[in-house]
């Protein structure tokens, strides 16, 4: 779902395979939340900064890595993004944000250093502006408000 304004600077937050189980999935580790409410919140906080915000869910690799790829002609200003287990994985994901040159953020939900240690490397965080990880749901929004703040405003 897109809200569309009229010259508005562009974000997309993409989530990664399993994001769209937020609420029942692993409650414990990734809280009650759905993915539905996460966005929601999200939309509130780029509609009062008047950007546009576009949202990408997907379990499939293939279609995650045509998303980040589209951004290189859709406008997209900024990226926000869970890879969720391709975070440790996907080279391939990596080399699709890097060719968008964009700027990004990576956002966990759990904090990935307190858990196995698999989930200690990210194929992300280098390229990445910055990773918050470990404040739930909390951490998306505060991806969104230092994107406003540091890349969108600053922009205009
Ligand atoms: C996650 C952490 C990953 O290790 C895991 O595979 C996920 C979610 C998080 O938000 O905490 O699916 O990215």
């Amino acid at each position: 779902m897109e809200m569309k304004k009229a010259g508005a600077k562009k974000i997309l937050v993409v989530h990664g395979p399993n994001l769209n189980l937020l609420g029942m999935r692993e409650p414990d580790i990734y809280g009650r939340e759905t993915l539905q409410e996460i966005n929601d919140d999200l939309s509130q906080i780029a509609e009062g900064a008047e950007v546009t915000i576009d949202f990408f869910q997907s379990n499939s690799e293939a279609a995650l890595i045509d998303r980040i790829q589209l951004t290189i002609t859709d406008g997209t200003d900024f990226i926000i993004i869970n890879p969720a287990a391709c975070t440790h994985t996907s080279v391939a994901m990596r080399d699709a944000l890097a060719a968008t040159r964009l700027p990004f953020i990576e956002i966990h939900l759990s904090n990935i250093f307190s858990r196995e240690t698999f989930r200690h490397h990210s194929y992300f965080s280098d390229l990445a502006i910055g990773m918050i990880s470990g404040l739930g749901s909390k951490g998306y929004q505060l991806a969104l408000e230092y994107a406003l703040t540091a890349y969108i405003k600053q922009a205009d």
